[in-house]
């Protein structure tokens, strides 16, 4: 049987069907765990699919021209690379090594682009030879972006990163990209027939923003319409702009547990009767001179808006100047609109699971379940990663013992504390049993994975997800998956 955690505050996961196959087929669960290790990371490409599609929906229903790349940053198997090919969309590629793969996978010039934060001679020759946009993001990189283009004899398509819109009244500091007040003088000055930079073809703009805000991306895509107004007049044959990813998801089932929750670690860090996470920990709030200070450093995990809700919002939002909408500027502007998803297209695509190798009770007389697993395998950027798991035992729990625990792993680090978290779970786990962590696919399994104390990385799978009885067949390495 399997279940939930329960802790005292809840954060009830969004769920799949095909998760719940699993946990239902312990025997399938059990063999893969034995055959490639533990954890193992799966994949469910249908769920990949389904959010490609919604996406793709959003956009057709505004009658808008668009294209999606999946940042592959996101999650580095390449079955869901091959995937996104499969679901008629791109890839946005961030360093050599995924440029590489993605071509080999099925990618090209009109389904990649390369958007590496650094970007080194092989990156940008290989991108040149594609005929892969190139994102350009500072001045140094035209430089040496137009010195490889002329020696290879071969124009760069490129798009200009901007930065710096005024939301607000307020200017949105980011360390990417060109200033907006800077990049209509740049071009035009710099680029083009008889310039500085004459081997670079500006097809369009693009901006990533820090944070989840769709008023300030609304405001963001505005400015760039009128600037690339500005550049067409100019000559530019501008026409698109990319708003690159931060698109929000929702993880979690209730709002009222989430809110409760934030309430409740809040009124437990002020009455300094913190026993709801390890150590006391506050998760971004701090007691200081009796005052509550800091905010919740964790993931948003529940939004109302979220994927298509969240672009529909950016596209709706009226612009006062013109009395339209960003739609219609974008219709009306004959400008295609591009977005770089990473996290929000692998909802509900991936699970972490790991088996339970000791359970031991700490001095302070709590119950630490050691997993045969470490932290960089399920790191979060942030505090932690909000989501009850999911016990999988291999009998039935008969009397409900209601165990308070804590998933430790295998670094040699005290804080090699899974969740930080307390979970109640209704028997202690038995050594081989299974934990389930879902919908960890974004982010979660691959960002900060390390070799530290010679542990493999853990194993990806992609599940193919077919109406047959689940078998140990319908999940494949994504190691043995070939490059072309
Ligand atoms: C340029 C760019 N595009 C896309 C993304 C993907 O963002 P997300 O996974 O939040 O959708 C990132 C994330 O950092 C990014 O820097």
């Amino acid at each position: 049987m399997y279940c939930k955690g329960k802790p005292k505050y809840q954060l009830t996961p969004k769920t799949s069907g095909w998760m719940h196959e699993l946990f239902n087929d312990q025997a399938v669960v059990k063999g893969l765990v034995e055959r490639y290790g533990s954890p193992i990371n799966i994949h469910h490409l249908p769920s990949f699919n389904q959010n490609c599609e919604n996406y793709k929906q959003v956009f057709e229903s505004y009658g808008l021209k668009y294209r999606i790349f999946y940042a592959r940053k996101a999650n580095k198997s390449k079955g869901l690379v091959k995937q996104a090919f499969a679901s008629s969309i791109g890839v946005d590629t961030a360093s050599l090594k995924e440029l590489e793969q993605s071509l080999a996978l099925g990618g090209n010039a009109k389904n990649l682009v390369l958007t590496a934060a650094i970007k080194t001679t092989p990156q940008i020759e290989l991108a040149i030879e594609k005929g892969v946009p190139i994102i350009l993001d500072n001045e140094d990189e035209c430089v040496l972006t137009q010195a490889v283009a002329k020696r290879m004899g071969k124009k760069a398509n490129v798009g200009f990163r901007i930065s710096g819109f005024e939301v607000d009244e307020e200017k949105l500091y980011s360390r990417f990209g060109f200033d907006v007040d800077d990049v209509i003088d740049f071009v035009s000055s710099y680029v083009g027939e008889h310039k500085t930079f004459d081997m670079l073809a500006v097809t369009g703009l693009h901006f990533h923003l820090d944070g989840y805000s769709t008023q300030q991306r609304s405001v963001s895509l505005i400015a760039s319409i009128n600037i690339i107004s500005t550049l067409k007049e100019k000559g530019y044959p501008v026409s698109f702009i990319d708003i690159g990813g931060g698109i929000l998801m929702n993880y979690l089932e209730e709002e009222k547990e989430w809110l409760a929750f934030n309430e409740n670690l809040k009124k437990a860090v002020v009455e300094q009767s913190n026993n709801i996470t390890f150590n006391d920990n506050g998760l971004g709030f701090r007691l200081e001179e009796g005052k509550l200070r800091g905010k919740l450093n964790t993931y948003p995990f529940f939004n109302k808006i979220n994927k298509g809700s969240f672009i529909k919002e950016v596209l709706d939002y009226m612009d006062d100047a013109s009395g339209l909408s960003v739609a219609s500027l974008l219709r009306e502007n004959d400008i295609e609109i591009r977005i770089e998803p990473g996290r929000s297209l692998l909802d509900q695509v991936g699970m972490t699971v790991a088996k339970v190798i000791h359970r031991k009770k700490d001095a302070k007389g709590q119950w630490l379940v050691g997993l045969e697993m470490n932290m960089s395998q399920m790191m979060s950027s942030s505090a932690d990663f909000l989501l009850d798991p999911f016990m999988l035992y291999n009998s039935e729990v008969e009397e409900n013992e209601n165990v308070d625990v804590f998933f430790t792993g295998a670094y040699c680090l005290e804080r090699d504390v899974l969740l930080k978290r307390k979970m109640t779970l209704p028997r202690l786990p038995a050594i081989g049993e299974y934990v389930a962590f879902v919908n960890t696919a974004g982010y979660m399994m691959h960002f900060f994975e390390t070799e530290a104390h010679l542990f493999e990385l853990s194993t990806n799978l992609i599940f193919t997800g077919s109406n047959e009885k689940l078998s140990f067949f319908q999940f494949i390495d994504d190691q043995k998956i070939v490059l072309e």
